[in-house]
């Protein structure tokens, strides 16, 4: 499994131009191979950037990632990001959105179908297989997402928030399949939230982002065994973390 590192990374929006706006400055990290790392900041620190980035979809204005020691450039396979914003096909139900990556590697149609019924019911959306996208709810749609990028099953999950517009119940319920799908996989999870609860159930290691130009301010080791169960969430070791990180966060 794939190690990614972050090299002195800085980026710049419209860098030369009348406007240039510097969003992340000399970022420096390493997402160790098959960990769960988050990343939290506050709002326009650059987080979605970064992940943008490590996806391939545009390059830093200055440093480098790489993954195992090749320089990131362009989208692959390999990474798979879940955007803040859905990004579900209109023109496709909920199964064929799911299966959109395996088809068009060629997938026969049994293999399809097998992904299909498996990663809808992942996501809790049986009985809507063939739903369209406008039929269902903000949340069933952010669940078909996530869905179509655990089937194309990437090595290195890339996800902005992909919680964050599901209820408490339903959120619990994917944070914890979530943690499953990684303990079986062992896939390198880099993960984007404003939950710090969130942040510190998930993760092995969490990195605390100052505002614009975001910076590395903080990281965590979250020492909390694993298989992480509901109860640790009410443990004081968990909310001294939370109240450590929550006094590290500019409001
Ligand atoms: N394509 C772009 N062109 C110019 N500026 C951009 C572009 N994308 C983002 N920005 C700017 O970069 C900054 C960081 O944006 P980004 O989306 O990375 O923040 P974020 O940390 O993900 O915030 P949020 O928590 O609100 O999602 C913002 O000020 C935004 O206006
Ligand atoms: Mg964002």
């Amino acid at each position: 499994m794939p190690e990614i590192v972050v090299d002195k990374l800085t980026h710049t929006f419209g860098k030369g131009g009348a406007n240039p706006l510097t969003v992340l400055e000399d970022i420096n990290l390493t997402f160790e191979s098959g960990s769960f790392c988050s990343i939290v900041g506050t709002s326009g620190c650059g987080k979605s950037t970064l992940l943008k980035m490590m996806a391939g979809l545009f390059e830093p204005s200055d440093g480098q990632m790489t993954l195992d020691g090749d320089v990131i450039r362009g989208t692959d396979r390999r990474r798979g990001m879940v955007f803040q914003q859905d990004a579900v096909f209109p023109w496709m139900t909920v199964s064929r959105n799911i299966s959109y990556g395996p088809r068009l590697r060629g997938a026969s149609r049994q293999e399809q179908a097998e992904i299909e019924t498996k990663w809808v019911e992942m996501v809790g959306l049986k009985g809507f297989e063939d739903r369209w996208p406008r039929e269902l709810s903000g949340g069933m749609r952010k669940r078909v997402d996530i869905g179509r990028v655990y089937a194309n099953d990437p090595d290195v999950l890339l996800m902005d928030e992909p919680f964050g517009a599901l209820d408490a119940q339903t959120k619990e319920r994917m944070q914890a399949d979530l943690l499953q799908t990684w303990r079986q996989s062992k896939k390198t999870v880099i993960f984007v939230t404003h939950d710090l609860e969130e942040a510190i159930f998930l993760s092995d290691r969490i990195i605390v982002m100052s505002a614009r130009p975001g910076r590395v301010r903080h990281i965590e080791d979250v020492a909390l065994p694993r298989p992480r169960t509901d109860e640790m969430r009410l443990t004081d070791e968990f909310i001294q973390i939370k109240r450590k990180l929550w006094g590290m966060l500019e409001h």
